[in-house]
């Protein structure tokens, strides 16, 4: 089966930097920026130029040195910024301006401008856009709360004044599943135009559901996912790229779109991006919580040994793991205690085995995790009948 491709827009540098205290430094920035082109992503995100001198020069940088991905800078909605966004991503070897605006009532009163005005700065500031790149995204911000009519309009005009690619921003978490499918499948159907560019999705997790409602908006229509790796981004953050993509990968059988991320670099660039972010990651977060492959239960640590299948849907060397880990604790059982003790070199019979799992499990109801060198203490007790 032919599968469609969804564009990978990463935002760590953007939106998952405006994330209170994740600031990166220069160094750091360029970092993040050749993994993340080297890693497959299409789009990144490398700030936003007008902000300071500092995000200019990491954007202008992380432009003269992109291999493979569109560098791709945000302005909001005035020529100044578009400039500066254009000084800064012109560098690429394929370069886009990305301009936005609030759309909805409560974001419109905020520069004040009544409906027909803002339709008038969104067409002006996009042919503005459009003059300085032939790469133009546009985002109504806001859009899952601007009214349905108004938001068809000023798409429509931003279409026409020349955007390429329109990013429908769930800007709050606001939206749900359905919802988001549907936005983006109504906004095609009735849009004069909207075949001729890419719709974008951009969710935010304020309700836990920014994975969720992009893939959806993916059925809808939307072919370019915007993400951040960790899901780092402001408030509850943005939806993270290793769901989105993983999931695409395996669910391939009810979601036939294909992206071109090398998935076994995931793991690598979470961990960086944690450690230059000061975000750690959850223990339990999908993908690449440190409990993502790890099974601690009797019962899971013997079906994992018998077959992977029993409780993986996904092979860790494919997330850039070595494999799974069956952490020995106080839920564990035989068969994992006898296999951790083969890898360690211990080869017991039944009797030593079964000496060694009591105390095994006396010292699991006193610890969180029994490591390597415990059990070997544990090992050598029963064998000097200390
Ligand atoms: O969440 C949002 O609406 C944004 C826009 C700038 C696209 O980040
Ligand atoms: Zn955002």
């Amino acid at each position: 089966m032919t599968k469609d491709k969804v564009l990978i827009f990463d935002t760590t540098l953007r939106d998952g930097e405006q994330s209170p205290g994740a600031t990166m430094t220069h160094a750091e920035k360029l970092e993040i920026a050749e993994l993340l082109d080297d890693m497959g992503v299409d789009i990144i995100e490398a700030g936003f130029p007008i902000a300071s001198e500092g995000d200019f020069n990491a954007v202008s940088e992380i432009a003269k040195r992109a291999k493979r991905a569109t560098i791709c800078g945000l302005a909001r909605a005035n020529y100044k910024d578009i400039d500066r966004c254009w000084d800064a991503v012109k560098h690429a070897a394929s370069p886009r301006i990305h301009t936005f605006i609030g759309t909805s009532p409560l974001h419109r009163a905020i520069p004040n401008l009544d409906m027909d005005q803002m339709a008038e700065r969104i067409h002006d500031t996009v042919t503005h856009a459009r003059n300085l790149c032939d790469n133009v995204q546009w985002s109504p911000m806001d859009a899952t709360r601007t009214e349905w009519d108004y938001l068809c309009r000023v798409v429509e005009i931003a279409i026409k004044a020349g955007a390429t690619t329109i990013n429908i921003p769930d800007t709050v978490g606001y939206t749900a599943p359905a919802e988001s499918a549907d936005l983006i499948k109504r906004l095609i159907a009735t849009v004069p135009g909207a075949d001729d560019v890419i719709f974008a999705t951009h969710c935010h997790n304020d309700l836990g559901m920014a994975t969720a409602n992009s893939l959806a908006a993916v059925i809808g229509g939307a072919r370019q996912i915007e993400c951040t790796i960790n899901g780092l981004g402001e408030r509850a953050g943005n939806t993270a790229l290793e769901e989105v993509v993983m999931a695409l990968k395996i669910r391939g059988d009810i979601m036939p779109y294909e992206t071109g991320i090398d998935t076994r670099k995931i793991m690598n660039i979470s961990r960086r991006v944690a450690t230059v972010s000061g975000f750690a990651v959850q223990f339990n977060k999908a993908i690449v919580g440190k409990n993502a492959f790890a099974h601690e239960s009797g019962i899971h640590q013997d079906g994992m040994l018998k077959n992977a299948e029993t409780f993986e849907i996904m092979r860790p060397e494919d997330v850039g793991l070595s494999g799974t880990s069956l952490p020995l604790g106080k839920h564990s059982g035989r068969a994992a205690l006898r296999a951790k003790l083969a890898a360690l070199g211990f080869d017991l019979a039944d009797n030593q085995l079964n000496d060694v799992f009591v105390r095994f499990k006396d010292l699991a109801d006193r610890k969180k995790e029994v490591f390597d060198d415990d059990l070997m203490a544990l090992v050598y007790q029963n064998e000097s009948g200390e």
